[in-house]
């Protein structure tokens, strides 16, 4: 039998007016209506510690969505020592019985939950209808799709065989429990990569940003609903340096699936080296970390394009995408009409809460982020090589408000241009037009990363020598686009370098990742 042929879930565009528009304003009421008491979920159990920590949306401090359990060290050890006793039923389940709860979490989500995830993660994460659509909704349910076909694919792998020998591949599952540690920024994420490693076959520790907190508990009910043993994902609030300590030291440790900050992931990393002869296997370690993503032009580009990528690949959900494009590199040919493009449809950026549908542009996600993201802009506003051209203002007194900054700057390797601020802060250097071939060098050489990357021109010979030249700075490199938006099964996502271990996120590459392989060869 085959699975489904995956397809990508349709964006609805919930214009004015339309029932989608009308279902989803009533799922945010019905939201905001409501304290939500969010327990973790371990084993059969659902934990209520009352240790309650508060959920505010980023950009509405007064209102409370609700509040979560905090658990400790000890909760971290009830969430393994469930992951552990539901491992051996699990990992020997048929996967097609495996792959039916995840395609029906995914129908789940493209129906009756809709509308209460996408409420969710725009009142929970500020991020504004059309964003939360392409994340919650249509990303999540087409990372559950291809996650299916791709396993497939791999569990009919099989290697050749002669006369008189049978080989065989047997895909089991990583031996032990794996550790699910997932962002604020997408809840697609945030649901892939515990359910990733879960569908093949795997049982997991999921511990969400707190920050998101909110939306990951409509994620494990969906997961529940679709029926997914008791076990096989134990949701946990807990410190991060707590949880790490316990599951870190667990023999039984198997592997690490982390979308996050590269300080984090390092850290992680160097425990893991230190305790490496405490474990059963050498574990598995999935990240994806920082960015510094770029938009290099040519001259030939034509400078309304380049405005629109810029505005949409800078400022789309605050800048708060690992893809967002912070440093853009213009030819001095193009510079005044992409300047007065740019600041026009910047003023067109209305501002405020998500549940206004007409705010385009929404809070930051917590106090320590927006602080980060001013000090990055008063370093540079005292920087006499930098202009603020735009925005440079920001309030934290309703909600975590950041314009959308541009800077312009004269040196290349300025703090804003190099380094990452994961917010709306877009930096420009513009360069001498007949400078292409030394400007991409700099593009290559001023960042430790490489997620994402695009090269804007007309110029057959100007891309392919892009192509060539950035072959290592971005892992998802972007020809004519916005370096933002990849989607699922199209552009296998993620970078190297600082920026992760570029096992792509929604791709066969990354599934076989949680797949310990048997070879068994039988002689007749
Ligand atoms: N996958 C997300 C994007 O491409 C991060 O924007």
């Amino acid at each position: 039998f085959q699975v489904p042929d995956p397809r990508n879930e349709p964006v609805l565009n919930y214009a004015p007016g339309s029932k989608e528009r009308a279902a989803l304003k009533k799922a945010i009421e019905e939201a905001r209506a409501q304290e939500t008491d969010i327990p973790m979920y371990i084993g059969a159990e659902e934990i209520r510690t009352g240790n309650k920590k508060r959920l505010a949306p980023p950009h509405d401090h007064k209102h409370t969505l609700g509040y979560f359990h905090e658990g400790d060290a000890a909760h971290v050890e009830q969430a393994i020592d469930a992951a552990l006793a539901a491992k051996e039923l699990w990992a020997n389940l048929d996967w097609e019985h495996r792959a039916a709860i995840f395609l029906k979490a995914a129908d789940l989500l493209a129906g009756p939950y809709r509308y209460k995830i996408n409420a969710a993660t725009m009142l929970g994460q500020s991020k504004s209808p059309f964003q939360a659509e392409i994340d919650s909704a249509c990303e999540l349910i087409d990372f559950l799709r291809f996650n299916v076909y791709f396993m497939q694919q791999i569990y009919q792998e099989q290697p050749a065989s002669s006369p008189g020998v049978w080989n065989r591949m047997e895909y089991r599952p990583l031996e032990g429990f794996t550790f699910a540690l997932t962002p604020f920024n997408f809840t697609a994420i945030a649901g892939n990569l515990p359910a990733s490693m879960a569908l093949m076959g795997n049982t997991v520790v999921w511990k969400p940003a707190y920050t998101q907190v909110y939306a990951a508990n409509v994620i494990m009910q969906v997961f529940k609903e679709a029926g997914l043993p008791d076990g096989v994902i134990n949701l946990i609030y807990v410190d991060g340096p707590v949880a790490g300590e316990v599951i870190f030291n667990h023999r039984d440790f198997a592997g690490l699936h982390f979308t996050g900050s590269t300080a984090v992931f390092q850290s992680m990393w160097k425990t893991i080296g230190q305790n490496i002869h405490k474990y059963k296997s050498y574990p598995r370690l999935v990240g994806e970390t920082g960015g510094k993503d770029f938009v290099m032009v040519h001259k030939s580009a034509n400078a309304k394009e380049v405005s629109t990528a810029l505005t949409r690949g800078a400022f789309e959900y605050q800048g708060q995408k690992c893809s967002a494009a912070s440093r853009a590199y213009i030819p001095s040919n193009l510079w005044e009409d992409v300047k007065k493009y740019l600041l026009e449809d910047l003023k067109t950026f209305k501002i405020g809460g998500t549940e206004d549908f007409g705010n385009f542009f929404n809070a930051v996600i917590d106090e320590r982020s927006f602080d980060k993201i001013a000090s990055y802009i008063e370093q540079a506003r005292k920087n006499p090589m930098n202009e603020i051209i735009a925005g440079g203002k920001y309030d934290k007194s309703k909600g975590y408000f950041v314009e959308p900054t541009v800077i312009e700057s004269k040196d290349p390797s300025s703090v804003t241009m190099c380094e990452e601020i994961f917010g709306p802060v877009l930096t420009i250097y513009v360069y001498h037009e007949e400078n292409f071939e030394d400007t991409l060098e700099l593009v290559d050489k001023t960042s430790p990363y490489a997620l994402t990357g695009s090269i804007i021109s007309k110029d057959r010979y100007a891309i392919e020598l892009a192509t060539k030249k950035l072959s290592n700075a971005a892992g998802n490199f972007y020809i004519n686009d916005k370096p933002t938006g990849a989607v699922v099964g199209q552009q296998p996502f993620g970078g190297a370098r600082g920026s992760g271990t570029n096992d792509k996120a929604g791709a066969k590459v990354n599934l076989l990742r949680w797949t310990s392989l048997r070879t068994i060869k039988e002689t007749f």
